[in-house]
Formats: C-alpha cells, structure tokens, sequence
C-alpha cells in the first residue's frame, strides 16, 4: 500500500511537535500546520489523504476546518482531537463530514489505529476512482478498435473493387501510349500533350494501386501457415539491406544491436518484415543527413520480445502522437506518404499477439517499441491447451 500523507494541525506548537515525533517513530511523517489557514494552504499545494486536526484553535475552529476541506477535497479524510470531555464537539464534526474523532489527551497508538482506517478509506476510494478510469479507457479502446476494425473491412473491399477498374485503366493507358508511338502518328499536333497526359494517368494508377496493396496487406490474416520461426536477426538485417541505398542517400548510420545471436522467435515473418520495412523507412524520411538509426532485439520480461527501432530524427509533436494510427494520417507532403504504414503496421501487430508504443521529444528523435509474444498461439493450439494445460 502507498505512503500515508498525513496533515497534522493545532496551534499548540509542543504538542504538534511532539505528535509529529512520534509518529514519525512509527513509520509516518506528516507535513505540520499551526492553524487552518496552513491547513488549506498545504492541501491547495500537495496531496494529503487524511489530516488530523485540533478542534479549539483561534482563527477557524475545527468543525469549520472540516466543512471546508470536505466541500473542496471531498475524497481526503479528517479526525477531530476534541477537549476533554467535549463530545458534542466531536459528534457534530461527524455530522460536518469528519471521519471520526478522538478526545485529548490522545494515545498514540489510537489514534495511529484511526489514522490507518481513515486510509484505508481513502484507498479504497482511490482504487474504486482508478478502476472506472481503467474501465472507461477500456471501454473507450473498444471503441476505437471495433471502428478500425469495421473501417478496415470497408477499406479493404473498396481496395478490391478498385483493383479491377485500376487495371482497366492501366491496360488503356497502355493502349494509347503504342498507338501514339505508331508511324502514322508522328505528325499528330497534340502528340506531347497526349503522352504527358498518359504519363499522369499512369501516375496516378500506380499511387492508387500502392494504396489499394497496402489496404489488402492490412486484411491478410495471419494463417496457421504462415507462423514459423523467425530468426529476428537476420530478418532485421534483410531489412536493412533492402533500405541501405535510401539510408546512404543521406549518408544515414543503421545500427542492429542484440546480444542474442540467432534470435529466434515463433511468429509470421512475412507480416514482420513489412512492420520491419514501415517503421525503418519512417525512421529514414524522418531523419536528417548524418541522423543514426538503431535496431535493439532483446527479451522484456517472461516470453516476450521488444524491438526498438530509435532514430534522431525530427520527432513527433504530441499533437500528433495520438494520431498516427490513424489510417490516412500523414505530415508527408501529397503523393510522398499513404498514411497507412503505421496503421497496417499496428493491426499486423496486434494479429500477432502484440502491440507497438511509441516515444518521441520533439527535434531529438522517435523510438517505436514492437512488443511481440515470443510464440504466436494459434487458435487451434489455443484450444490443444485448454485441454492438456501444462
Ligand atoms: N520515426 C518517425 N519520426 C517522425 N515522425 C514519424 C515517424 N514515424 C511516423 N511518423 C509520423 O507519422 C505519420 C504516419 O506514418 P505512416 O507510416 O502511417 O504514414 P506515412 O509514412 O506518412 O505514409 P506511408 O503510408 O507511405 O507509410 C507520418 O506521416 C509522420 O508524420
Ligand atoms: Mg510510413
């Protein structure tokens, strides 16, 4: 359980000091206030879950302390030390939304008794507070990921149904570009607008087929087949020979760092390579000459895997961050970037069992973190172990 953090408040400067003492004997230091005005003060400054105070004290008396803290920091809990003899004090702090109280002279041991069920309380409140928070960003995930995922299918179905237009226009285009190279065409006034205009269309095709390849990518499910062991090592240096003419280009250093040689995992090397070859070619567009780009595989906890793909690039602004996920969303300017690397990237990802968390500082550099399951389970294995659990 966390910390207590414990207000102790009276205008009796000894006694204060001497509660402090002793407490802190006990394992709880708690912050000192001679009165309620630095009572509130430290509340309005630092979080405090339960405050011990005087009832008699010149300025604002108990009680009133009480009412005020309660309709500020409802959640932060109060006990009373009445005079002696002064239950009523003490009966109608309750009633003001005090925890409980306790008559002076106080036994230390009581009152560290109270101190620990008044925590208690407010623990309990707290954990309550963080499990509806957790919840709701659950809930608020599910969201998220059942409109991805309805989006993904409407996507892909559009991706296949242009396909076939697509090649229509193709095969045309082609069509008219022999027919423009014929003899009887050399004299044709319009000749160069024509074949600059076949040039466009054919431009255009082939941004529209990159799209509709990369939507259909996204939807290719991640048979039984296709799960294999995958040697990490020497996929993320397959990688980086496919990528080192662009890197060179900018004279960018590409770095594989793992101690395990080989690195071998259970997953789908066909989808990894394409994560692999998104996130790299992010990393280069976002790199400026001389940048660095580092390639960490290591094991994080029991069976999972991390690789980190680092570069010292641009950076992401936070504005951003929470978009890049987002099919569509891309800073590239028009015909440089698809917006859906990362977003193919991120589902292949999860099919796989894992995920992809991202951090970036703004003109320093971006670290995307995979996390994959070290043995991508299967549904039939999936059930192999629910009946012989080992
Ligand atoms: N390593 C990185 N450093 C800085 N920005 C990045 C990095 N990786 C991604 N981004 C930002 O995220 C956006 C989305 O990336 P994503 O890969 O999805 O699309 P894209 O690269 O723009 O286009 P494409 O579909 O061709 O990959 C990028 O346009 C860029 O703004
Ligand atoms: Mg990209």
């Amino acid at each position: 359980m966390q910390k207590i953090r414990l207000l102790l408040v009276d205008d009796e400067t000894n006694f204060l000091n001497i509660l402090a003492k002793r407490l802190k004997k006990r394992g709880i230091t708690p912050e000192l206030a001679a009165n309620a005005e630095q009572c509130l003060s430290i509340i309005d400054n630092q979080p405090i879950d339960v405050v011990v105070t005087d009832v008699k004290m010149p300025d604002m008396d108990g009680l009133q302390l009480v009412k005020t803290i309660k309709s500020k920091y409802p959640d932060i809990e109060v006990i009373l030390l009445t005079g002696h003899a002064s239950t009523r004090d003490g009966i109608e702090g309750i009633k003001a939304g005090a925890f409980d109280y306790l008559t002076k002279p106080v036994e230390i041991e009581q009152l560290l008794e109270k101190i620990h069920q008044a925590f208690e309380k407010v623990f309990q409140k707290q954990e309550k507070r963080r499990l509806a928070e957790f919840q709701a960003k659950i809930e608020q995930q599910m969201i998220v990921t059942e409109r991805l995922a309805s989006l993904g299918t409407l996507a892909t179905g559009v991706a296949h149904e242009i396909n076939n237009p697509l090649a229509i226009i193709k095969e045309a285009a082609g069509y008219l570009g022999q027919l423009l190279k014929k003899k009887d065409m050399e004299d044709f006034t319009y000749k160069e607008q024509f074949e600059k205009g076949i040039s466009k269309i054919e431009t255009g095709i082939e941004r529209a087929r990159l799209i509709t390849h990369k939507l259909l990518g996204f939807v290719k499910k991640s048979e039984t087949s296709s799960l294999s062991k995958v040697d990490l090592k020497e996929l993320v240096t397959e990688v980086f020979e496919l990528l080192q003419r662009e890197a060179s280009f900018k004279n960018i250093q590409m770095i594989l760092d793992t101690n395990e040689s080989p690195f071998i995992i259970h997953s789908d090397p066909y989808q990894l390579r394409q994560v692999l070859l998104n996130l790299l070619t992010n990393a280069i567009h976002a790199s400026g000459i001389d940048g660095k780009i580092t390639i960490t595989v290591k094991y994080e906890e029991e069976n999972t895997v991390v690789i980190a793909i680092e570069d010292t690039g641009e950076g992401i602004p936070k504005e951003n961050l929470k978009k890049i996920f987002d099919p569509f969303f891309s800073t590239k300017c028009p015909g440089q970037g698809t917006g859906l690397g990362l977003f193919v990237s991120n589902n292949i990802i999860r099919k796989l069992g894992g995920m992809i968390e991202v951090e970036s500082r703004l003109g320093q550099g971006t670290c995307f973190y995979v996390k994959l399951p070290q043995k991508v389970i299967n549904d039939s294995e999936l059930a192999k172990q629910a009946v012989h659990p080992d």
